[in-house]
């Protein structure tokens, strides 16, 4: 069996790492390849100081923003991703070009088509498989609270910020044949089970 890239996207708080640790390891038993689990901005050793400088620093123009987070992709695409594949691993990962699209975009106001050239530009490996954790903002910004000290900037920036985030993702969602899984109602466990049941159909 070929190695899978699974990309998972949601807002802040959607419950993206708790998910993507429980798909690495039941992905591990399914295929019976090893499977690692990434994220970005700042999955590999060369992005984790890119991932400090983007969330610390509060005055960056969007586009500055956004060439910001494709060097993060750059990096962790060319030293992680692809020789992970490249060795017949499953890769997880958390947050990909649709955060950019999202965040950049439907977030920030940068030119959506322009954000798009530059994303396509790029030439990043498409994933197998994209996953939305669809959850209401509300929710999702509550755990955010509980969790941390709103100390960076995308996260203080709050409610607002995600509803229009998670509004671009709802509207992007299905063109872009996502596995959507609505988690307002669902435990931490029924949502896993409903990503696997999709996951079990498509692998
Ligand atoms: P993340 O590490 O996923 O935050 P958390 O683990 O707290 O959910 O992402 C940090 C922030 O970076 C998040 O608010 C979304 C933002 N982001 C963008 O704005 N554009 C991007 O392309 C990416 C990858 C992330």
């Amino acid at each position: 069996m070929k190695a899978k890239f699974i990309v998972i996207e949601g807002i802040d708080g959607s419950g993206k790492s708790t998910q993507a640790a429980k798909v690495a390891k039941w992905l591990e038993n399914f295929t019976g390849l090893k499977t690692i689990s990434t994220f970005e901005p700042g999955g590999c050793d060369t992005c984790k100081k890119l991932r400090e400088f983007i969330l610390s620093s509060k005055n960056f123009s969007v586009m500055s923003e956004l060439l910001l987070f494709l060097a993060d992709r750059a990096e962790h695409v060319n030293k992680k991703i692809l020789p992970e594949l490249k060795a017949g691993h499953n890769v997880i990962c958390e947050r990909y070009n649709d955060s950019t699209l999202a965040y950049q975009s439907g977030g920030h106001n940068e030119n959506l088509s322009l954000t798009k050239k530059l994303i396509d530009s790029c030439e990043f490996p498409e994933p197998d498989i994209k996953i939305f954790l669809d959850i209401s903002p509300e929710i999702a910004f509550k755990r955010v609270q509980e969790r941390k000290n709103l100390n960076d900037k995308f996260e203080s920036e709050g409610l607002e910020l995600m509803t229009r985030v998670a509004n671009f993702y709802r509207s992007c969602s299905e063109k872009k044949n996502f596995i959507v899984i609505n988690c307002d109602n669902l435990s931490i466990e029924e949502t896993f089970r409903a990503i696997i049941t999709e996951l079990e159909a498509k692998i």
